[in-house]
């Protein structure tokens, strides 16, 4: 496996956008593991709360997206061969769930005919009609997305991981912040 040096870094937003993504959908996930452990009322709030992080996701996921067909730096593979565009594979993967994450989860709430509060400053309100049966697809296709998305991304960090750890090839840097190498 021939390593490319790490000769260069993603840009500043690119960065800043991969880890807040990053930081959202492991918070997004530990509150929906976390309420059905509680009180009825705090689990209402963590709902909420579920609901207004996952519309800031949104708004970062549009923008990442945005940038990166942009201005955003786009590297080489650091990696080549098969390796490199497992890693590619998986990157267009993580995009596509999370997009597909995003739609299900605003579908869901749609389709509970629940409000959409954002941080209980504003409620978005839309025409819709309470439909059990839709609702209950749309929750499970959300959940079983949701477990996907962090099992995915869980074995993509591994993988960072072992490449900062064991092969100290400098891909890890390529997504951290300070001066280029
Ligand atoms: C939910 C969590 C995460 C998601 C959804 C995610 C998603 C992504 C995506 C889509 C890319 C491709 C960037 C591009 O070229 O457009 C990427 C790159 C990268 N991610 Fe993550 N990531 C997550 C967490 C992590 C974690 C925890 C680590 C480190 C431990 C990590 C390390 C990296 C590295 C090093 C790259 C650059 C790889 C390269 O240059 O080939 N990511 N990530
Ligand atoms: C990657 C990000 C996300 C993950 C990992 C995630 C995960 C989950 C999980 C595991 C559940 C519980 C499913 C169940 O009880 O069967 C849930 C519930 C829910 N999610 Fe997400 N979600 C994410 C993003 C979003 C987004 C962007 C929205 C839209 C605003 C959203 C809206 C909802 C709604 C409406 C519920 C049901 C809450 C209730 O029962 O009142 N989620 N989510």
């Amino acid at each position: 496996m021939a390593a490319r040096a790490a000769a260069t870094r993603y840009d500043r937003t690119t960065i800043v956008l991969h880890w807040l993504t990053a930081l959202l959908v492991l918070v997004l996930f530990a509150l929906a593991m976390l309420w059905d452990f509680v009180p009825h009322d705090l689990r209402k709030q963590m709902q909420s709360l579920h609901i207004s992080l996952g519309i800031v996701l949104a708004a970062v996921l549009v923008l990442r997206l945005a940038w990166r067909t942009t201005r955003g730096r786009r590297l080489p593979l650091a990696v080549e061969g098969l390796q490199g565009k497992a890693a590619k594979a998986m990157h267009y993967l993580l995009y596509l769930l999370l997009v597909m994450q995003v739609v299900l989860g605003f579908a869901w709430r749609w389709a509970q005919a629940e409000t959409f509060q954002f941080f209980g400053l504003f409620p978005l309100r839309f025409a819709s009609v309470r439909n059990r049966p839709l609702s209950d697809i749309l929750g499970d296709l959300h959940d079983v997305v949701g477990w996907t998305i962090v099992i995915l991304a869980g074995l993509h960090a591994a993988v960072a991981l072992v490449h900062h750890y064991v092969l100290k090839d400098g891909v890890l840097q390529r997504m951290l912040g300070g001066s280029a190498p």
